[in-house]
């Protein structure tokens, strides 16, 4: 896709990865973008660059615009892959531009490329760069996601390039989110905003909330948020601002989740009955099986609900590998505010379910017990018992929800 101006002289330079459906073991079905954004001021400025499969065509993009040797600064915000693996090639081509990035960025940098060749200068949260009409103002927002991160506000066009923050997973001819909901849908958006927070950005909620808290006490206007993934917020950038405000908070749906997997069916088997209990009480209720959805999905599915029952079979006493998986890779992103159980079958000695909870109080999470555990195939007395199982475990997610 070529250059698109979405500021007066500011224009994405990005790439479109619409094949992409694996992203560092996070698949992800829609594809995304690597923004990177090319500020034409009295002093010609790039803001991060692309992953270097993609280097061709922020070059070519960058090209259509203005020659490389015009290129004065280059501000990296992030040094993950994704967004400076091009970094080499582009100072190859603008070898005397100047780098503006973080003390932690320099650091990282060096571990990726020999950067004694470059002219790197390292800033900090208030620091600004005046490129003409325009001064770039510095943020830094460490551990949103990498120590490294910062952002970059341009008070002159109110504009926040954010890095990953408030960006999705979303490859999509739409750079806009106005020109995405008329091609698409407000769903498919939101969809494509929970999952990225939730895969990506779970564990940093009150790291989130100060830095939203900080920005606001700075008095930063802000009508536009460009991140470096997916679509650019400029009809409703107080909207993304909002849902990453509620999502630190642990907004939920009153919801619940049953994410399990299965050896003959006999966990399975267990799902249905206890689904009709949580929906006989009101609630919605969605069932994954691990082995037939993505890692991603479960985890995204985990975060919408308030409450999430894990089921598990027992094999060699302890829990079914991929719901092992799924709770190794839950505690790292550090939930809060949801309530969990566990059930599922199991042949002689059992182990699994036991073992769920011990993960679940690991990880802090607000818990419902005891879980249920049927020997063997359900029986329709077991069947009794699983709907009971759904009933109490809704009426728990009701009760813990009020609390939000
Ligand atoms: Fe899109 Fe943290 O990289």
């Amino acid at each position: 896709m070529t250059a698109v101006e979405i500021k007066k002289d500011i224009y994405w330079v990005g790439a479109i990865d619409w094949a992409v459906r694996d992203f560092h073991g996070y698949e992800t079905p829609r594809g995304t973008t690597y923004n990177n954004y090319l500020i034409l001021d009295d002093e010609i400025t790039l803001v991060d660059t692309v992953k270097d499969d993609f280097a061709d065509v922020t070059i070519k993009n960058i090209k259509s615009l203005t020659s490389f040797d015009n290129i004065k600064h280059i501000v990296i915000n992030h040094i993950e892959n994704d967004h400076v693996s091009s970094i080499d090639r582009i100072m190859n081509l603008a070898p005397n531009a100047t780098i503006y990035i973080t003390e932690k960025g320099k650091k990282g940098l060096a571990r990726f490329f020999d950067i004694s060749r470059w002219n790197i200068k390292i800033v900090k949260s208030g620091d600004t760069l005046k490129i003409g009409k325009r001064t770039l103002v510095f943020l830094e927002t460490p551990m949103l996601h990498w120590p490294d991160s910062m952002v970059t506000y341009i008070p002159y066009d109110k504009l926040l390039i954010s890095q990953d923050a408030f960006g999705q997973h979303l490859a999509s001819a739409a750079r806009f989110d106005d020109e995405f909901i008329t091609c698409e849908s407000v769903y498919e958006l939101d969809d494509a905003v929970l999952d990225y927070y939730a895969n990506i950005l779970m564990p940093f909620g009150q790291l989130i909330k100060a830095k939203i808290a900080e920005v606001q006490k700075l008095g930063l206007e802000i009508d536009m948020i460009a991140p470096d993934h997916g679509v650019i917020w400029r009809a409703n950038p107080g909207k993304i601002l909002q849902m990453y405000m509620d999502m630190a908070n642990g907004k939920a749906k009153e919801s619940v989740s049953i994410i399990y997997d299965t050896m003959w069916h006999s966990t399975e088997i267990m799902t249905t009955p206890i689904m009709q209990g949580i929906k006989d009480e009101g609630l919605d209720c969605k069932i994954i099986k691990l082995r037939a959805a993505p890692m991603s999905l479960a985890v995204k599915e985990f975060w919408k609900s308030r409450g999430t029952l894990f089921g598990t079979p027992t094999i060699n006493n302890v829990m079914f590998p991929t719901v092992a998986e799924i709770l190794y890779h839950l505690k790292g992103l550090r939930p809060k505010n949801r309530i969990v159980g566990a059930f599922g079958s199991f042949g002689w000695g059992g182990g699994a379910v036991k073992e769920a909870y011990e993960e679940f109080k690991k990880m802090g999470l607000e818990i419902f017990e005891p879980g249920l555990q049927v020997n063997y195939k359900p029986s329709l007395e077991d069947e009794k018992k699983c709907y009971d199982f759904g009933k109490e475990f809704a009426k728990k997610v009701k009760e813990y929800h009020q609390k939000f």
